[in-house]
């Protein structure tokens, strides 16, 4: 990737093989490009693979600035799947992206006002809240199971992943014994070279399934989130599916991936790690701060639908976007010593769930699944350790939400 400095399009980043996504700066921090980047010029012209010319925005103001701006459309690329484009993760130029049934991710208002209105109930605060001892008791039992087997164990497998799918299941009434078919076909999304096909084999795997799922609980609803859209008849059978498709993605695959790398950094910070054992309430701070440190979920597209003023650049219609909401939440000019993991800093104001009409649905959740996972993380495992160097973490920059494809970790004692 090289940039010039001059003017407005002389100074274009070329990414002749996509955006730069080696951790060349340590496991948590952003690519150092991108960090020079953001330094030069928040908002940069930069040129695709496919030789089309675009904009990589990643300025705090600039992000917050776009992902409020519903002219910055959301149909240039299907939300987390990054399809239909041939060439991996990036978008052809000048066509907003043909809608998918139900994958409000990649609508704009009004379609996606229609049916995110009818999901919000679903995921207040307060319905949360009410959820929070069912939540601790799936977790609870989750370490259970972690504590009876014989370390060293992968955490990834026997914990982070577990618990929100287990979670998310019996909220959306998917059955958990379903979990390989998701939970393989999921991960297939996300892997950032899969080909279209390979992409497309996983899509029709996990559309098929749960077409059927949403079609019985069509015919026979019971008492669950698909269930109670399955009662409302404007909603489509393609949009139901959808709707479940995308919830059920959105809602294990990234609080997975904050509970493994979360757990990774606390140990390689194991002052505040020690900090957050001796004072629990600690812990919803230190959540938002793992949240905005991490931003495991980096990288998002949109289509400029008119010529828009950003960042003192003139955007023009027709623009595929990108936006790095990590290079965002380490902006210097928004959080003080940025690149320091602090947990009693004032986190909240970051990007890492969005911003904007399609902020995160499922916040609410994740938040009480993460500060649950942590707390009892911690406390069940006070001796809890990597089992191998953190240099052989293996990371997920091969994927297009971030974080550690294990984490072998160790103990020698536990705790209730
Ligand atoms: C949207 C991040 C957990 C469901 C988003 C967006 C981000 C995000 C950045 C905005 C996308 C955009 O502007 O294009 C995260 C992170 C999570 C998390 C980091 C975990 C730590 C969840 C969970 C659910 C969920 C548990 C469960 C249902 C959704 C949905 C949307 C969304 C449905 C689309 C909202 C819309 O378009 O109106 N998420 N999310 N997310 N998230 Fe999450």
């Amino acid at each position: 990737m090289t940039a010039t400095r001059g003017n407005p399009m002389s100074e274009t980043v070329s990414v002749p093989h996509g955006l730069p996504m080696e951790r060349d700066a340590g496991p948590f921090d952003p690519p150092r490009e991108i960090t020079r980047l953001r330094e030069a010029r928040p908002v940069s012209p930069m040129v695709f693979p496919d030789g089309h010319e675009g904009w990589l925005v990643t300025g705090y103001d600039a992000a917050r600035q776009l992902l409020a701006d519903t002219r910055f459309s959301s149909r240039q690329d299907l939300g987390i799947l990054h399809m239909p484009y041939e060439t991996p993760n990036m978008p052809t130029p000048t066509e907003p992206s043909p809608q998918v049934p139900g994958m409000f991710i990649a609508m704009d208002p009004p379609d996606h006002t229609r049916l995110r209105r009818m999901l919000t109930g679903a995921f207040t605060v307060k319905r949360m809240k009410m959820l929070e001892e069912r939540i601790i008791e799936i977790t609870e039992r989750q370490l259970d199971e972690l504590a009876r087997l014989a370390p060293p164990v992968d955490l990834v497998r026997e914990f982070a992943l577990p618990v929100p799918s287990l979670v998310i299941c019996e909220l959306l009434g998917v059955p958990y014994a379903d979990r390989e078919t998701f939970q393989v076909n999921s991960a297939k999304f996300l892997v950032k070279d899969a080909s279209l096909d390979e992409k497309m084999a996983a899509y029709n795997a996990l559309n098929t399934y749960l077409t059927e799922l949403v079609t019985d609980k069509r015919a026979a609803p019971g008492d669950d989130i698909l269930s109670d859209l399955a009662r409302q008849d404007e909603l489509t059978t393609e949009e139901l599916t959808g709707i479940a498709f995308l919830l059920l993605l959105a809602g294990h695959e990234t609080t997975a991936n904050m509970l493994a790398l979360g757990a990774f950094a606390l140990l390689e910070h194991p002052e505040q790690l020690a900090e957050l054992r001796a004072n629990p309430d600690l812990m919803p701070g230190a959540v938002e701060e793992l949240m905005r440190y991490l931003s495991i979920a980096d990288i998002f597209f949109r289509y400029a639908a008119e010529d828009i003023e950003l960042g003192g650049e003139t955007i023009p219609e027709g623009s595929t976007v990108i936006v790095s909401l990590l290079a965002a939440n380490r902006d210097p000019k928004r959080f003080d010593n940025p690149d320091d993991l602090d947990i009693h800093r004032k986190a909240r104001g970051h990007l890492s769930f969005g911003h904007g009409v399609h902020q995160c649905l499922g916040q609410q959740l994740a938040r009480i699944e993460m500060r649950a996972g942590f707390t009892g993380l911690l406390r069940r495992f006070p001796t809890l350790e990597l089992a191998i160097p953190a240099s052989e973490v293996r990371l997920r920059t091969d994927m297009n939400i971030y974080g550690v494809h294990e984490l072998p970790v160790t103990w020698t004692d536990t705790a209730r």
